[in-house]
């Protein structure tokens, strides 16, 4: 009879729940007996062993369901050495206190549902000796290792909702709008809502931005007849001034910014630069909320069984992963750390240029 202890780490998205269906369904399917524990909120359940025993009926009805039913918290990667309680002399570290976790509960294997962070201290979870299994979730599609990962598809929806309801209160103003989307590292989400969206410019963390030539592009069409435009902006885009600066200075020119986001300071500067009113719209956590897609609801399932069969195999250490229409296990130790970015010749990139969307760089 198998044990098998699971959580979702770091911030939630749209297709957790039908991830976590389709591992407790599978699993249920090839052995009735199978005993599974949800840890509360991410790894901060593992750590204090805060679980519950969920049943089979626990994971009907939950495949459109948004959120996570286990809940889920965010925890730091480099947080994992520090003390449970740091009050206490002899205080297990975080990690200690996790792998206790799983021996005293005597689990085969734990399943992750993670992003990044999540997916670094997996890895650390089976350095120490943990079976482990993972499933890639994030909107930031950012994880290295996956062709894409569940909650993308659902976001990058949201956002060109967001963009398209904008579309049409910037042209009937004449405006220029900037729609601030979800990514400080990474681009996906901004570039595929973007180019969904129709924007005419699109900012994104791994292309830095010329403010001089946004303003050329913005009186091009005015000249053009398009008295307005619309600047899909990652929360994380930098100018080029920005992106030379060092890490630690760009962090203290961060603290010190007043403006609430950075989408704010760009429209404050174009507002002096160019003829048109500039407008800001955040939809910020919107986007990770609400139902999956159908293509999520399908993926996670997808990763869901795919991570239980590897399970039934006792083939652990592994990312659920996706190269084309495949599914394929991607070692931990490969995916944890490294981020996957957006190149800028990328082949959405290059359309997007071969039609005219202005993307940050010197050349219009
Ligand atoms: O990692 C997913 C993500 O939604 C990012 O796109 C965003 O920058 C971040 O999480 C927001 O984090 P939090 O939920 O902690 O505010």
């Amino acid at each position: 009879m198998l044990k098998i202890g699971m959580l979702t780490s770091g911030g939630d998205c749209q297709g957790l729940n039908a991830a976590i269906r389709g591992v407790a369904k599978s699993l249920f399917e090839y052995d009735p007996k199978t005993k599974i524990y949800g840890f509360k909120s991410g790894y901060r359940g593992l750590i204090k062993g805060r679980y519950r025993e969920m049943e089979s009926k626990d994971f009907s009805g939950i495949l459109t369901l948004g959120g996570t039913i286990l809940g889920t918290s965010r925890m730091p990667f480099k947080e994992m050495h520090l003390p449970v309680d740091e009050k206490r002399e002899n205080s297990p570290t975080r990690i200690e206190a996790m792998v206790n976790t799983y021996y005293r509960m005597e689990l085969d294997c734990l399943v992750i549902m993670g992003g990044n962070g999540t997916h670094k201290s997996a890895n650390l979870l089976r350095e120490h000796g943990c079976n482990v299994v993972t499933l890639p979730k994030t909107i930031d599609n950012d994880l290295w290792g996956t062709d894409v990962t569940f909650g993308f598809q659902s976001a990058i929806d949201v956002a060109t909702d967001v963009i398209d309801g904008i579309h049409t209160t910037a042209e009937s103003h004449g405006r220029v709008f900037i729609v601030e989307i979800m990514g400080h590292k990474v681009g996906w989400l901004p570039l595929y809502a973007g180019m969904a969206g129709g924007a005419d410019i699109i900012l994104i963390p791994e292309i830095p931005y010329n403010i001089k030539t946004i303003k050329k592009v913005i009186e091009q069409r005015t000249a053009n007849n398009k008295p307005f435009s619309i600047i899909a902006m990652a929360e994380g885009a930098k100018s080029i001034e920005e992106a030379e600066m060092s890490k630690k200075d760009f962090s203290k020119y961060m603290d010190e910014m007043t403006y609430p986001s950075i989408s704010y300071k760009l429209a404050d500067e174009l507002d002096q630069m160019v003829d048109q009113e500039v407008r800001v719209t955040v939809p910020g956590h919107y986007q990770r909320g609400g139902q999956p897609c159908p293509y999520d609801r399908v993926l996670a399932t997808k990763c869901g069984a795919f991570a239980a069969e590897m399970i039934i195999n006792k083939e652990f250490g592994y990312m659920a992963g996706v190269s084309g229409s495949k599914m394929i296990k991607v070692p931990l130790e490969e995916v944890a750390g490294k981020l996957k970015m957006v190149d800028p010749e990328d082949e959405l990139v290059l359309a997007g240029r071969q039609m005219g969307i202005y993307f940050g760089d010197e050349k219009l």
